[in-house]
């Protein structure tokens, strides 16, 4: 059978690919070998958000004393915040796999391979049988990067050692965890586990917490969740783990600490070993299918969407490289424009991002000016947080006055981060700004308040 186009991975990339390449007019196929809607929907984005709020609710139940809530007997039902996830989870992949059923999209539940080039496109085998596309999608996705640190292996196959995957899963609470790595995973879940009453401790090798985040959310998150209990060992590098004990080194001495589970959040990478890329040619640079901004790999025809090229491992920015790959393939010119897209760590508080960060800025050279302001500017903000301690801060560049970056720590920033992405991506100035009126009494006026100090 001779299809228009093929998407190998069914995740946000593939599905939403997919379903724009159909509805456009491509007769579309689409593997997936583990299940529709990827990570993203199944062991990532949705199960976490979906605990993540149950550890909301109960937390502000906790301390509602503040606000005038008091309640007695307050419980943290694990096994129904794990069946409620999973019933999320069903909803919502049912929900992706009744879309694409709507647009006439063909979905095969198996491993796709790519074998070669035919004559009318490129030959790809799955669940028996080959099918041809005239032009292919790679969106196969990512997974957890398992270090070569020693005793890791072991603990992964004893379940002492979890990644994101099966920590998702467990159907107890561990009564102490240490999470290698403070990244987002590691925080996130570091997040859950510690309202869900487990002792948490995380492990990260670099000075701060939460990657390229601006250094001094970075810091207030991590104050944030010292006061709650969590403890953090910087400048500490994972070097061993033997059972339950995790070995690491920090200033030049090896230290170790125990607990009933380990989580190993260091990073992902892309997932491209047994697609028969090889078969056509596909460039790899550095363990990801190489693409330009338009999704297009070496090979004609052939384009690559999400986490597969490496380029940023966010849903959001799948979903926009899919879209870019599938007008390039109707003739319609497209490009992802990575410098807006937003990012968020859906921690307790939230942070979210977008643009440069003052270490970025100043990298690349960018004469900048900034202004920051404490998030009990904002009413809203004020009446919600007793003693917040958040803050926006607005990056200009000093010679056009555009907005090149918004950085938040506070209640609703991931929901406020894509009104700063659009100034970002439509290169707005702060006179542009000043103009807009934002809706009273919300914590997204606080932009605005940034913006009015410079
Ligand atoms: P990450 O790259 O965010 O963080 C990994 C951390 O591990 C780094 O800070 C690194 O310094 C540290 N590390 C590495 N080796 C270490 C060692 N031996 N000892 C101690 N620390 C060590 O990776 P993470 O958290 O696994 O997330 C993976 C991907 O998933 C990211 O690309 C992220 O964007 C994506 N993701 C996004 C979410 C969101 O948008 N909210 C949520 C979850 C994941």
């Amino acid at each position: 059978m001779v299809y228009d186009l093929i998407v190998i991975g069914g995740g946000p990339a593939g599905y939403l690919g997919a379903e724009r390449a159909a509805r456009a007019g491509l007769k579309t196929l689409l593997v997936e070998k583990r299940f529709l809607g990827g990570v993203c929907l199944n062991e990532g984005c949705i199960p976490t958000k979906t605990m993540l709020y149950s550890a909301k609710i109960y937390d502000g139940a906790k301390h509602g004393e503040k606000y005038g809530v008091t309640a007695e007997n307050l419980n943290l039902n694990h096994g129904m915040v794990i069946a409620r996830k999973n019933k999320v989870v069903k909803m919502l992949v049912s929900g992706v796999r009744s879309q694409l059923k709507s647009c006439n999209v063909t979905v095969i539940e198996s491993a796709g391979e790519i074998k070669g080039k035919a004559v009318e496109g490129y030959e790809v085998s799955a669940s028996g049988e080959t099918f041809v596309g005239k032009r292919l999608l790679i969106a196969t996705g990512s997974e957890p990067l398992i270090p070569p640190i020693p005793g890791t292996k072991e603990g992964l196959e004893k379940g002492i050692v979890l990644t994101n995957r099966e920590i998702l899963g467990i159907q107890k609470v561990p009564e102490s965890l240490v999470i290698i790595g403070g990244g987002v995973i590691g925080l996130e879940m570091a997040s859950y586990f510690n309202s869900a009453g487990c002792k948490v401790t995380v492990i990260e090798m670099l000075d701060h917490i939460a990657g390229n985040t601006d250094k001094e959310l970075s810091q207030i998150l991590m104050k944030n969740y010292e006061k709650k209990g969590i403890v953090f060992n910087l400048n500490s590098k994972v070097v061993e783990i033997k059972d339950n004990t995790v070995f690491y080194e920090a200033n030049g001495r090896k230290n170790s600490i125990e607990a009933e589970k380990i989580l190993m959040s260091i990073g992902r990478k892309p997932v491209i070993q047994g697609l028969g890329l090889e078969n056509i040619g596909v460039e790899i640079e550095r363990g990801c299918v190489k693409t330009d901004e338009t999704g297009k790999t070496n090979i004609p025809e052939v384009y690559a969407a999400g986490d597969v090229n490496g380029f940023s491992m966010l849903a959001h920015t799948a979903y926009r490289e899919a879209e870019v790959c599938v007008n390039n393939m109707l003739c319609q010119k497209d490009m992802v424009r990575y410098d807006s897209i937003p990012s968020v760590i859906y921690t307790n508080p939230e942070v979210a991002s977008v643009g440069e960060t003052e270490e970025s800025a100043r990298q690349k050279g960018i004469d900048f000016e900034k202004s920051t302001v404490s998030m009990r500017f904002s009413g809203r903000y004020v009446a919600e947080n007793e003693q917040g301690d958040g803050i926006c801060k607005v990056l200009v560049d000093k010679k056009y006055g555009r907005i090149i970056g918004v950085h938040m720590i506070g209640s609703y920033s991931s929901e406020i981060i894509y009104g700063a992405a659009l100034m970002v991506e439509a290169e707005m100035r702060v006179k542009d700004v000043k103009q807009l009126v934002f809706p009273h009494p919300t914590v997204s006026e606080i932009i605005r308040e940034a913006i009015f100090k410079f």
